[in-house]
């Protein structure tokens, strides 16, 4: 009976060494990367390696001292090749994790992140564009894959001549209103469009090309006008509060 349990014992430690020469524990507790691999790492606890995956759509990222996966943009991972796990995609998602781009070129306002496969999906604010790149909504012209002309519904018109006299330069951008809202303009740059809302009481000037006070822009129509009006209204009201509080103390 003895010699069966010193046998496992040494069994165990034997298969301990083995685990932690394999896994190369650096440390008792901590991580260390799988080599080949991007999403597997070795978890080493009280000095015993285990080998373990990152969940999919995940990569093991050496120099987090937290969870030791993360998004894809967060990680470089160094192995010489980057072996991953099959994926697991849901109706939903690609993988269980991760953030994804939604609809085509002409349409690029929207992600879905991933988590456990199943899929929420986000907007990006009016006009921006989900950049895969950066995990981040940015003008539409700088998102690769984006037909920011198509995904905005505006054209930017053809650059007008370029006037060699006295060497004058052409603008390099130009801004245009918005053909149906008052409170939007675009500004195009090499070209490319993006589209800026001037906000909930201004409105865009043709006359100046900048965002002016709704009342100085005849061009919007009553409804905008009246909602302007409103809210200038609460606005000015509440920073009468403001300042009535203010007296008080
Ligand atoms: C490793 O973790 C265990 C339990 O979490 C702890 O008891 C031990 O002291 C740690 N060892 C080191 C070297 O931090
Ligand atoms: C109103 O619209 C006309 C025609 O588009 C334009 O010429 C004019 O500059 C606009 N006025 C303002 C204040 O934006």
């Amino acid at each position: 009976m003895a010699k069966i349990i010193i046998s496992a014992l040494l069994c165990l430690a034997m298969f301990g060494s083995l685990a932690q020469a394999a896994g190369g524990c650096r440390e008792a507790n901590g991580t260390a990367p799988v080599s080949g691999s991007c999403d597997a790492y070795i978890e080493c606890k009280n000095g015993v390696a285990e080998e373990k995956l990152c969940p999919d759509g995940l990569l093991y990222n050496e120099k987090s001292t937290g969870y030791p996966c993360g998004y894809p943009i967060d990680v470089e991972c160094t192995q010489a090749q980057s072996r991953l796990q099959s994926a697991q995609p849901t109706e939903d998602c690609p993988h269980q994790f991760g953030y994804y781009r939604m609809g085509d070129a002409s349409h690029c306002g929207q992600f879905m992140n991933c988590a456990s496969g199943r899929g929420y999906v986000f907007d990006c604010p009016e006009g921006l564009a989900w950049n895969a790149a950066t995990y981040k909504c940015d003008w539409p012209d700088q998102v690769e894959d984006c037909d920011a002309e198509a995904f905005l519904g505006f054209s930017c018109p053809a650059p007008g001549q370029k006037s060699d006299l006295l060497g004058e330069q052409e603008a390099d951008y130009t801004f245009h209103p918005s053909s149906d809202n008052c409170q939007v303009y675009f500004i195009c740059i090499e070209n490319r469009p993006r589209r800026i809302s001037c906000g909930e009481d201004q409105a865009f000037n043709q006359e100046t090309m900048q965002c002016d006070d709704i009342d100085n822009v005849p061009n919007c129509s009553n409804d905008i006008r009246a909602k302007g009006a409103e809210i200038k209204a609460a606005r000015a009201s509440a920073a009468a509060g403001r300042k009535a509080a203010g007296k008080l103390h």
